[in-house]
């Protein structure tokens, strides 16, 4: 065992790309930066720099690496990472940072220097971005091969003015916490049970501020949750219902911001059993769960003045002899009661009764983050998550907060016409609406559950995990939607 992540030590420094103490610079270059970064390029660096640009072999493309010689002294080399064309985005400076650091790990380098004085864009924002960056390319996510697996980088310095070090210390605090979600969700079922899940929630929020609360099944069935129950009742595992809360000092009115994680641990299907064939991968079926545990951890450790309950269902999903029947009808802690049409769409159950007790705790504005349908996955590929709301402004906030963290969201629709796809004859409505619109049906559902509430539901199922390794992203858990639940707690949020 190895451990997963170790955090390096982040340094704002006011030296030059040829006088900074590391074994590597990094420079960054976005086509028409290049005249921004250039002159401050060793001069045995910037021969080449303007060679390869000649050659037409120097590109802009976001993972390309140009490497170059310093010539003698420290550092020895300098990297050009193309950040893609046209101005430097959030997203932009944290693939090429990542692109850099992966490139630093494979070659051994441990001391970084990162020039984000030359970027021509706002260092504010670039120096939290640029520090997240690292942190989370220094994540392994082969922490249980018994081979040592590569080294991370243990220094990264940026070349900015000293008084970035705030913002740096913000981006640690937020690529810390996008890597604990990223552990939780790539734990296999076996290691993280619902119970494990809980226990390592309460520790990793254990915080100033942060109150937790961790239920089991006596008390989840004494709060009437027949959907949470339901779905619990085919594993020999226990089920868990996690309630955090966030009291930032000296806030004790306004918004209460309610986040609710689909905390499935694994999801077989139940009886409805998916085929053996992917199967392993619905260990991350609690990715919704890890994203808003991380949030919280990050909101708490920056003291974010925002109040905040987070509320996490948690159990797996098994056949068995006690487990849901198809055509099993269960009835919710609000009172709906839901005919199980197919034991497979077992996230909506969950999150029913989590968003009617995050209501219970005072919430005033709802976010659910869940890995909820294949569909959404066919909808909007690996790359972008899906959004659903039913207040035009808070979606707008959502929507705004994803851009500042430079996570990709898409709205999808969400009118009468698709409740009435989920009708039951013998319930207050069905669980699933089968193939059409599946991403949006299940939306439909949940929406049953949240009343006037401002409401924004994000369907993860194609981004909460990598299959693509890219120059700046491994194999497994992208911890996807912390970092915009951070964001939206950060500012306002309205009606
Ligand atoms: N956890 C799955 C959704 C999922 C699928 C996540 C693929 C990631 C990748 C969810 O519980 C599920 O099984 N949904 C069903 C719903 C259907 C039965 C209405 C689905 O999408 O097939
Ligand atoms: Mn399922
Ligand atoms: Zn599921």
């Amino acid at each position: 065992m190895h451990t997963p992540f170790e955090l390096p030590l982040l340094r704002a420094v006011t030296a030059t790309p040829d006088t900074v103490a590391a074994d590597l610079v990094v420079a960054l270059y976005a086509g028409e930066t290049a005249d921004v970064f250039r002159p401050r390029l060793p001069v045995a660096a910037r021969v080449e720099f303007d060679a390869a640009l000649a050659r037409g072999e120097m590109l802009a493309d976001p993972g390309h690496v140009l490497v170059a010689s310093t010539g003698a002294g420290t550092p020895g080399r300098v990297i050009v990472v193309g950040a893609g064309p046209g101005p430097l985005t959030a997203d932009r400076v944290r693939r090429a940072v990542a692109t850099a650091t992966a490139w630093a790990r494979e070659r051994r380098c441990r001391r970084i220097a990162v020039d984000l004085t030359a970027t021509g864009a706002d260092v504010e924002t670039l120096s939290a971005v640029a520090a997240d960056a690292v942190v989370v390319a220094n994540f392994n996510h082969g922490h249980m091969k018994s081979a040592d697996p590569l080294p991370p980088v243990t220094e990264a310095s940026f070349l900015i003015a000293a008084g970035q070090r705030a913002q740096l210390e913000r981006g640690l605090v937020i690529g810390e916490a996008v890597n604990a979600a990223r552990l939780l969700a790539n734990e296999p079922g076996n290691v993280l049970t619902p119970r494990e899940l809980a226990d390592r929630a309460v520790a990793l929020t254990n915080e100033p501020g942060v109150q937790a609360e961790v239920l089991g099944p006596d008390r989840i069935e004494a709060l009437g949750m027949g959907l949470l129950m339901g779905v619990a009742r085919g594993s020999a595992e226990p089920a868990r219902l996690l309630c955090l809360t966030y009291t930032p000092p000296g806030v004790t009115s306004g918004p209460v911001l309610g986040l609710v994680g689909k905390g499935i641990t694994f999801d077989t299907g139940g009886i409805s059993i998916k085929p053996a064939d992917g199967m392993e991968r619905m260990k991350d079926d609690m990715a919704g769960a890890a994203a808003v545990i991380g949030a919280v951890r990050a909101i708490a450790r920056l003291g974010i003045p925002r109040r905040v309950v987070a509320v996490v269902p948690t159990t797996e999903n098994m056949p068995g002899g006690r487990a849901l029947k198809p055509g099993d009808v269960i009835r919710g802690a609000s009172g709906i009661t839901v005919e199980v049409n197919n034991t497979d769409a077992e996230g909506r159950l969950i999150l029913g009764d989590g968003l009617w007790y995050a209501k219970q705790k005072g919430a005033t504005h709802l976010v659910d983050v869940a890995t909820l349908t294949g569909a959404c996955v066919v909808a909007l590929g690996k790359v972008t998550s899906g959004l659903f709301g039913t207040s035009p402004p808070f979606v707008d906030a959502l929507k705004r907060a994803a851009e500042r963290a430079g996570e990709a969201v898409w709205q999808l629709p969400l009118g009468p016409d698709y409740r009435e796809m989920m009708k039951s004859d013998i319930a207050d409505i069905i669980n699933s609406g089968g193939r059409a619109g599946g991403a949006i049906t299940a939306a439909a559902f949940l929406r049953d559950f949240v009343g006037d509430t401002p409401w924004v539901h994000l369907d993860i199922a194609g981004t909460a995990w990598i299959d693509d390794v890219k120059p700046w992203a491994t194999k497994g858990a992208s911890g996807v939607m912390v970092r915009t639940l951070v964001e939206l707690a950060a500012g306002d949020l309205p009606q």
